[in-house]
């Protein structure tokens, strides 16, 4: 390969390759580097690690990177031994979790789609990337784009749920608000959009499991909110742990090589997970660590995240012949070129100022921007017979469950320096509005389980607090019960088989029900959780997800009505775990609802439908939905027009949702697909016409190949408030 070197040169690329022909085969595997830093570990710690080490290879020019150092004194301290006493002086690039706020901590992100705000969304990632930038960081693992349909898997806590277009819209959403316009800004910091590809889909909901799926579900369902990534300037991509089609992703040249690198011609680099280089000798598919190097450098990975694989055994397999420099050149270039994207090279302390990390980390408030996502992210899941809003005057509220008066679990996981227990919890929050509370706890808490639980976590057996809720139960007007889980109980590697109320919590909602049916159920969780009982019983329900700092205060707004709910469901709610997996955008099967009386595909025991589907989410008003048209097809485009009125007595938001299907295919497609979504806020009795457009790109699909086709015929075209409330149907006829 010939290197172009220029003395003076101008673009990126020839700053990045007159840099790269100075390199020597060391410094450029160096580049390739990535360790964790020195106090905190977000994967399992390998045995070479050794911070004396770190130290040295960063002064020899053999780092690239290092995860999970932040804070500028701490930054400064390392990158000023890259600059200065390395040859060549080539600064770290700092990665970190950043994934729903640095300091202050917004929705966690199943909560934050729930919105269906795309702009409070990019706000979020915005202020996470002013906050991570001003404490040195530069580098988020942020977007996760893993569709699931698993919500025993922990991780859905950390994604958009189960559609692809929806994970797509989010996705572009953070990428903005954390690159900016411009990522040479100092307050712009690099996405990576992750985990490439298929990890939603582990068997069984179980955390890193083996991973099964049709290329047809591989090229429409997982891979489309990677490829918006990719066409929205994503700087970085992160390997998944998983395998696909018998190989593991981090050495998956079919997807890193062809798909992602050739195809879609992405240009920013590949960080393997951490650790998955070595794990793929782990799968079975490397012989030994050096094997693993090869196949992940062959493969596509540009970055080995904590393996020690590149940093050890990349040299002796360019010296031998195994594999040629080339390759490490092409990696080296393009993490040069991120680095040179970032401004690194013109100022490697610009994320280091001590000053604007006191002003942005100790002296700006972002707690408004932190309430609108909370606020935003609440979905009205059940309310019979208006029972919410409460009135203002409510003579007496019990409050019940542990999770009322927690001030940590609503930060969520993945918190990064979130500061413990600075949550706004919910007693805190309804304390502004009333003091006609009395709060028991009803499941008690314990306080100090070892490991990696979290300190605040319900009790599985002890019922000792229940005499005291039942009494208090009784004595109350209303009863306000705040359960689900705690916030370590969903994220990586926190899959449950059984995703009910933890603990003994069912047996209280029911011993509390037994005296008082007036219960408004609080759920706070990161999963979608199976809550037949209650979706049965409790007369109202709101989903509060993980609401972060602000949660008590947003939590209180919507309950007394100072705020009308308006999120819609990312996720189905399955009424039982033996429906999972279970998503709206399923295909009809040969043997549908109506088929036969008995020769159907259903269930014995259970109703095939969720307990609440993709999409649903209700309002202090109502809505009606009327007039769809469909004009015929002008420069490319279908615009579909609806409108929408405000049927009710309050000012609400809704979220109407564009639904199509494709009803004849040479593959077959799902009965419905989401392929646009708008909100609209309407007074009492006001009416607004909403606009869909439809193209190509939303009429067609991927076949097996990974080929785009669209297919001329008939479409169902679906506008509704949910994927199970179709309000208005017409056919679009493709010619
Ligand atoms: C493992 C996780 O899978 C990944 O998402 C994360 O970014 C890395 N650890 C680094 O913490």
């Amino acid at each position: 390969m010939t290197i172009a070197c220029s003395h003076n040169p101008n673009t990126i690329d020839e700053k990045v390759d007159n840099l790269l022909s100075q390199m020597t085969l060391d410094e450029k595997i160096g580049q390739l580097v990535q360790y964790n830093g020195f106090w905190d570990a977000t994967g399992p710690i390998p045995q070479e690690s050794n911070t004396k080490k770190k130290y040295e290879d960063v002064k020899q020019g053999l780092v690239g990177s290092v995860l999970n150092v932040y804070g500028t004194a701490q930054v400064r301290k390392l990158q000023e031994i890259a600059v200065t006493q390395s040859r060549l002086g080539i600064p770290l690039i700092f990665g970190m979790d950043v994934i729903h706020g640095y300091k202050t901590a917004f929705p966690v992100p199943i909560a934050e789609a729930a919105s269906w705000n795309m702009q409070t969304i990019e706000q979020a990632a915005r202020i996470s990337a002013i906050e991570a930038s001003a404490a040195g960081i530069n580098w988020t693992f942020a977007p996760m784009l893993d569709v699931s349909r698993d919500p025993r898997w922990g991780r859905v806590m950390e994604g958009a749920g189960e559609d692809p277009y929806l994970t797509a819209q989010v996705g572009i959403a953070k990428i903005k608000g954390f690159q900016g316009t411009d990522l040479s800004h100092e307050q712009s910091i690099a996405a990576c959009a992750k985990h490439f590809a298929g990890y939603g889909f582990p068997i069984a909901g179980r955390d890193y499991n083996t991973v099964d799926v049709s290329m047809v579900t591989l090229y429409n369902d997982i891979l489309p909110p990677f490829k918006a990534a990719v066409d929205n300037n994503v700087a970085t991509v992160m390997n998944a742990f998983n395998v696909l089609n018998g190989v593991p992703c981090t050495g998956n040249t079919m997807l890193v090589r062809n798909i992602l690198k050739h195809t879609w011609n992405f240009k920013g680099f590949v960080v393997s997970d951490w650790g998955s280089i070595m794990e793929l000798a782990t799968h079975g598919y490397a012989r030994d660590r050096a094997h693993a190097a090869q196949i992940a450098i062959e493969a596509g990975c540009d970055m080995d995240m904590e393996s020690y694989a590149y940093r050890n055994d990349l040299k002796p397999l360019v010296e031998n012949g195994t594999i040629p420099e080339s390759l490490i050149d092409d990696a080296v270039r393009r993490i040069l070129r991120i680095k040179f994207e970032l401004g690194l090279f013109d100022n490697p302390y610009k994320y280091c100022d001590s000053v604007r990390e006191k002003t942005i980390l100790h002296a700006t408030d972002f707690s408004k921007e932190a309430l609108q996502s909370a606020l935003e992210a609440i979905v009205l899941l059940k309310n019979d017979n208006s029972l919410l809003p409460l009135s203002k005057n409510q003579k007496h509220i019990a409050v019940i469950g542990a999770l009322a008066n927690d001030k940590d679990s609503p930060i969520g996981n993945w918190r990064a320096q979130a500061l413990p227990s600075s949550a706004v919890s919910v007693l805190e929050g309804l304390a502004k509005y009333t003091s006609n509370i009395t709060y028991v706890q009803g499941a008690v808490l314990n306080t100090n389980p070892a490991g990696f639980t979290h300190k605040v976590s319900i009790n599985e057996t002890d019922k000792s607090g229940f005499a005291e809720a039942i009494a208090v139960a009784k004595k109350s007007e209303v009863v306000v019960m705040v359960l689900g889980e705690n916030c370590f109980q969903s994220g990586e590697a926190r899959s449950r088989s059984d995703i009910g109320l933890p603990g003994v919590q069912q047996e209280l909602l029911e011993a509390v029900y037994a005296v008082n049916k007036n219960i408004v159920l609080i759920l706070m969780n990161g999963r979608p959780l199976t809550i037949p009982w209650a979706g049965a019983h409790v007369p109202a329900i709101l989903e509060t997800w993980q609401l972060g700092s602000q949660s008590g205060n947003a939590i209180a707004q919507v309950l007394f009505g100072d705020f009308n709910p308006q999120g819609k469901l990312p996720m189905s709610f399955p009424r039982s775990v033996g429906q999972i997996p279970l998503y709206y955008n399923h295909l009809n099967t040969g043997r549908p609802a109506g088929f036969n009386r008995v020769f159907w595909s259903h269930y014995t025991d259970i109703e095939n439908t969720p307990l609440y589907s993709f999409g649903h989410g209700l309002s202090y008003t109502t809505f009606a939905y009327s007039n769809l048209e469909i004009t015929p097809k002008k420069n490319g485009e279908y615009t579909i027009t609806a409108r929408i009125t405000n049927t009710g007595t309050r000012v609400g938001t809704e979220t109407p949702q564009l639904y199509i299907r494709d009803i004849v295919a040479s593959v077959v497609r799902p009965v419905k697909e989401l392929k646009g979504f708008t909100k609209v806020t309407l007074k009492p009795n006001e009416s607004k016409t909403i606009e869909f457009v439809l193209t190509d790109a939303e009429l067609g699909f991927y076949t097996e190949t990974g080929a785009f086709t669209v297919e001329p015929g008939e479409f169902e075209i679906m506008i509704g408030s949910g994927s199970d409330a179709i309000l208005l149907r017409s056919i679009l006829v493709l010619k």
